[in-house]
């Protein structure tokens, strides 16, 4: 009996990268959805621990997005990956200052909230233009894969 020879990267299916980036915004939910509970019930110690951990996960998504995924976006379309930057500039600025009002206990839970719909818009922009990767050619999409494989894993 034939064996099917191993595929090769550029013979990988399409959308491999594109459904771990829509995991990677499921997952960042709802970890938000527990900093939003502990800062609803003043769990301060969950609170910090939680968003320490959304820290360090949002911020490697969007620098992966930045290096790898918005320079190959640019060609379909530089005004979005404009946009896109600059909502990221704005999530670091916010991030920075929504830990320091949790490690001075100031934080208001109203505020957070902005900023976790400010994501979520952010996040169903991307996913319309994740999906849009499927019209790279091959070798740009295996390319993609493979510096997605080698920054996480
Ligand atoms: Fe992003
Ligand atoms: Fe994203």
């Amino acid at each position: 009996m034939e064996t099917a020879a191993p595929k090769t990267e550029a013979e990988a299916p399409k959308g491999t990268v594109r459904a771990r980036l829509v995991a990677s915004h499921r997952k960042l939910e709802a970890i938000l959805r527990g900093v939003a509970s502990s800062i609803r019930d003043d769990d301060r110690s969950s609170m910090h621990d939680d968003c320490v951990l959304f820290e360090g996960e949002l911020l490697k998504h969007i620098d992966w997005e930045e290096m790898y995924l918005l320079p190959t976006f640019e060609a379909l379309d530089p005004t979005l990956a404009n946009e896109l930057r600059s909502d990221h500039a704005r999530f670091r600025a916010t991030l920075g200052r929504i830990g320091i009002e949790i490690d001075i206990h100031a934080i208001r839970a109203e505020r957070f909230d902005e900023f976790a719909s400010d994501l979520g818009a952010h996040a169903a922009r991307e996913e319309a233009m994740y999906a849009t990767l499927d019209e790279l050619s091959d070798d740009d999409y295996a390319a993609l894969e493979r510096q997605h494989t080698t920054f996480f894993f």
